[in-house]
């Protein structure tokens, strides 16, 4: 039941692809009110995604006011505040202005595939692998910052004097949240900064050689803090005057966080616009052998940094909205389910939803996306249908790769995000997998994760037990379907998924 002492609560901002929320969580880690406001996606050319980083933070400073004001809550309830982000995001933008230089270019973008060879110089994907635990791809915030300075007119010379800032959105939304250019912080936390591919894993510092050989000057990189410390407090028009700043998480890792996967062998999937699995790997970096990405699960103050494995998949959700919004498939996201649940199977059509290339675990920007097995037969249920189950495919296969690196097998997998209220799809991943999927009571962990790294931060929470005790099941899906259904499926997959890879 519900025990609030006195009226105090943490507001976490959730900065993510398509939208900004603003959520107040209570001391059981329950939603006490919510506001959200989505964003333009900009689609200049083919591989190109942009954002408009003023837009985001207009639009951060209108949740978080609109979901205090309908709350009736006043500054004096909140005791912290948290931000999570979408990671890679990459913006940059003048100290003495405030004004971003450039939209932002978003991690789903490819226009960096060019300049991440001459980047690996011979050297292949992995020439930084051991330092960052990423390989060279278009997805990571470094390349695309060299990509801005070289291509926007002036940037060079204007960062080498020291004017301008980089950050990922969690930084543009710390720096405009605690003054701007009235002596706003210019930090960003661990999590976001293992996505640049210019900071060391082990030291937790930017890295100088790396930063020397993309050219790319470190006065205008953010300093790198814990995920859960008092960074300084709150104090623009339109957020809470004088609250603690004291959570910034990657989205990927907050999720993490916030499904309580807090010790060794712990996992989530995130089902949102892309697909994110993470295996919380302890104190120790694990690096993979089967294309996954080793990052910064997280650092509570001092404590010593955890780690994970990452699966990352660039397009889940984001393929419903774009059956939705480019091709008219269907009117609302909602819809996709009711149109699959019309017929009994796929019919044979496989859509290989390859838009940024494929990320895990093959890393291929130049595959594009493809759509298999069609025939006279196939009907826009096939479609929904097929398109619902490449989120569950593209899933088993990071899910192989962690197995492999790992050497664990899973026997349950804890999913969140916006398309687990879809059964069709969380029953198609349990028979796909052979292992029951688990869904929990509060399906906000992203936005959860990161009030609790600042509620942490002020003694709101008081550690680990307060956010086990807070976790609940909400459903269970079993695995049902036969072996040899399940070995056929994924066999038909593989094959689409090597079509896409012959258009490169
Ligand atoms: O790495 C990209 C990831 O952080 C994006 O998450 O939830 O905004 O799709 P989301």
């Amino acid at each position: 039941g519900q025990k609030q002492s006195g009226r105090q609560f943490v507001v976490a901002i959730d900065q993510g692809t398509t939208s900004t929320r603003a959520i107040i969580f209570d001391r059981n880690g329950r939603v006490v009110n919510s506001e959200q406001i989505e964003h333009r996606q900009i689609f200049p050319r083919p591989g190109w995604v942009e954002h408009d980083a003023a837009e985001i933070w207009r639009n951060a400073r209108r949740v978080t006011a609109a979901a205090m004001a309908s709350a009736q809550l006043t500054t004096a309830n909140i005791v912290a505040c948290g931000i999570t982000n979408q990671r890679e995001t990459t913006v940059v933008w003048d100290r003495a202005t405030g004004t971003p230089v450039h939209n932002a270019i978003v991690w789903q973008d490819t226009r960096t595939a060019e300049l991440c060879e001459r980047l690996a110089d011979g050297q292949g994907p992995d020439r930084y692998r051991s330092r960052t635990g990423l390989p060279l791809s278009t997805y990571f915030a470094g390349p695309k910052l060299l990509w801005l300075l070289e291509n926007v007119d002036g940037l060079r010379e204007r960062a080498e004097a020291g004017e301008l800032c980089f950050g990922t959105m969690d930084s543009w939304l710390a720096w405009n949240m605690t003054g701007g250019v009235n002596g706003g912080l210019h930090i960003t936390d661990v999590t976001n900064a293992s996505r640049t591919m210019l900071m060391d894993l082990q030291t937790l510092d930017w890295d100088p050689e790396i930063c020397a050989d993309f050219g790319i000057p470190m006065s205008m990189l953010p300093e790198i803090r814990s995920s859960s410390e008092v960074y300084g407090h709150l104090t623009s028009p339109g957020v809470p005057e004088g609250v603690p700043l004291a959570g910034i998480l990657g989205d990927q890792q907050a999720a993490t966080f916030g499904q309580a996967c807090l010790a060794p062998g712990h996992a989530k999937n995130t089902y949102g616009t892309g697909n994110f699995l993470l295996l919380n790997t302890g104190t120790e970096p694990v690096f993979s052998d089967h294309g996954l990405l080793t990052t910064v699960c997280y650092r509570i103050g001092d404590a010593p940094a955890c780690y994970a494995l990452e699966g990352s998949i660039a397009v889940t959700g984001s393929l419903v909205q774009w059956l939705r919004d480019n091709i008219g498939l269907i009117s609302s996201a909602a819809e996709i389910e009711e149109l699959a649940t019309s017929v009994d199977d796929n019919g044979g059509a496989y859509i290989v939803p390859a838009f940024s290339g494929l990320f895990a675990p093959r890393w291929r920007p130049d595959a594009r996306g493809v759509i298999i097995g069609l025939t006279r037969f196939i009907n826009r249920g096939h479609l929904a249908r097929a398109a619902l189950e490449a989120s569950a495919f593209q899933t088993r296969e990071v899910i192989e790769a962690m197995e492999a690196d790992s050497g664990v097998a899973l026997t349950t997998l804890k999913v969140d995000g916006g398309m687990v209220v879809n059964d069709l799809l969380m029953q198609f991943q349990a028979d796909l997998l052979g292992v029951p999927v688990v869904r929990p009571v509060v399906n906000e962990t992203t936005a959860l994760g990161a009030a609790y790294a600042a509620g942490l931060a002020v003694g709101y929470w008081l550690g680990a037990d307060d956010i086990y005790a807070n976790w609940a099941e909400d459903k269970r899906w079993h695995p049902h379907m036969p072996d040899e259904e399940r070995a056929r499926l994924y066999a038909e997959w593989n094959r689409a998924v090597e079509h896409s890879l012959d258009l490169a």
